[in-house]
């Protein structure tokens, strides 16, 4: 189903690309993120290129066949030194046209892949706001447990939202079952 897509690493040069398929995700989805578009909207281009840059990070973009940014998910490392067998997945976005067609599946795939490259890192955990089931559901079948329920994790202009923590671990050897 998502034969055409490819998934490559994102470089500093994709910035532009980046930055409007994020902006376009926040205002979307509000819900999904704990990042605003208004926050984000006010960041200039070279703070999204500086994100991408960042070498303690991995972020990945899904292309269809004509080669442009449809699809992302980020890795983010943890810095402090007991903590750094620990990776954090965050920003992950499909856009609805192509939501549903497998592409989430290969972006987790391939983050789960490049986790795997990183020195060291055992476990990827991720937050999700608790009634954004297609995420859920997509994380639970790759694998991901919940370990807690964090109850108003963030304070939206239309209330409160809970937020899941999710974790796994990078072996795959570690079993999935669905
Ligand atoms: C969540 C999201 C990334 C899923 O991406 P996707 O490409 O549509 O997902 P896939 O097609 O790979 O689906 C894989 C699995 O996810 C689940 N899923 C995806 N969309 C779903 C939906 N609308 N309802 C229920 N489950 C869904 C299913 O379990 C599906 O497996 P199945 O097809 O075998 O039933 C996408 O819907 C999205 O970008 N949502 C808005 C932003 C967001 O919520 N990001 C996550 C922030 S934590």
């Amino acid at each position: 189903m998502s034969a055409g897509i490819s998934i490559k690493r994102l470089e500093a040069t994709d910035a532009g690309v980046y930055r409007a398929l994020m902006l376009r995700a926040y205002s979307e989805h509000d819900t999904a993120f704990t990042s605003t578009f208004e926050e984000r909207a006010n960041k200039p281009v070279d703070w999204w290129s500086r994100r991408l840059q960042d070498p303690t990070t991995v972020t990945l973009g899904a292309f269809d066949a004509g080669d442009s940014l449809i699809g992302t998910v980020r890795l983010e490392a943890y810095q402090r030194q007991r903590e750094r067998h620990k990776i954090q997945l965050t920003a992950m976005y499909v856009m609805k046209d192509y939501a549903g067609s497998g592409i989430g599946r290969r972006l987790l795939d391939d983050a789960l892949i490049e986790s795997r490259k990183l020195n060291g890192i055992e476990l990827i955990n991720l937050t999700v706001t608790a009634d954004n089931l297609p995420a859920v559901r997509l994380y639970s079948k790759l694998g991901f447990q919940t370990f807690g329920r964090e109850s108003r994790a963030v304070k939206a202009t239309l209330g409160y939202l809970d937020k899941l923590h999710m974790w796994r671990p990078v072996s795959a050897d570690y079993l999935v079952q669905g």
